[in-house]
């Protein structure tokens, strides 16, 4: 969700003001999701390294966190959204944690979009945390390491990777979001900056997807197909 800082900045309001807005746009942006079929949405809310942000910023996002958890939780029930968390939670104020431990709670049961937070993460943290995981169990043996259990051993767990990687304000960059579930993942970049991020550009990234032809290294049925002609 990048770019609240620089909107704000092009108003000459606050940058708190631009996550504000960030925030508020969500709702529409979950219920689009949910519409389109869209099986799990994560955002990238706060990133590890956003922890060395100025401490004043750092305090108001994290007030924002709880203030969005605690006002959409009646609304997610509502759209059956499941809330969900990755990252190094542990690191985030425990009135942040609590908020999200009631969401998570209260939502388990909701079979609609999962809606997947991710706070104070970064991609390589995850893995070193994987590997961690798994190092400390003393009934695996090093030959048994391979990707599937690295996988397993992340914060998403079983989940399907990404299809779709959306990166807004017209950066080109990954910044260790899943790093490892993106390897095959399709990327889209808006030039949008977040808090301008609404239905239509959302629906024009999953347009964009739908249209592309995915491999994974392989070759098409079709081509395939004609190769073997
Ligand atoms: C990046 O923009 C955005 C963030 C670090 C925070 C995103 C958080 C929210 C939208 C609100 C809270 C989250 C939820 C899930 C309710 P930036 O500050 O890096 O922008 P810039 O690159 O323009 O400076």
């Amino acid at each position: 969700m990048d770019g609240n800082g620089r909107w704000a900045e092009k108003r000459g309001l606050l940058r708190i003001q631009g996550h504000r807005q960030g925030a508020r746009g969500l709702r529409s942006i979950v219920q689009v999701c949910g519409s389109r079929g869209v099986e799990i949405l994560t955002l990238y809310a706060f990133s590890l390294e956003n922890w060395s942000r100025p401490s004043a910023e750092i305090s108001l996002l994290m007030k924002l966190l709880k203030i969005y958890l605690k006002r959409e939780r009646l609304q997610l029930m509502k759209d059956n959204v499941k809330i969900l968390a990755i990252g190094d939670l542990e690191r985030l104020p425990l009135f942040v944690r609590e908020e999200l431990l009631k969401s998570m709670e209260a939502t388990q049961n909701n079979t609609g979009l999962k809606l997947q937070l991710a706070l104070s993460y970064s991609g390589r943290n995850e893995i070193v945390r994987a590997v961690k995981k798994i190092m400390a169990k003393p009934s695996i043996r090093w030959d048994q390491l391979d990707e599937t259990l690295l996988e397993r051993n992340l914060d998403t767990g079983n989940q399907i990777p990404p299809d779709l990687v959306i990166r807004t304000s017209g950066e080109f960059r990954v910044s260790n979001f899943m790093i490892w579930q993106s390897a095959y993942s399709e990327f889209y970049f808006s030039e949008k900056l977040w808090p301008d991020f609404d239905e239509a550009e959302l629906n024009a990234a999953i347009d964009s997807y739908q249209r592309r032809e995915r491999r994974f290294g392989g070759l098409m049925e079709e081509k395939m197909e004609r190769s073997r002609r």
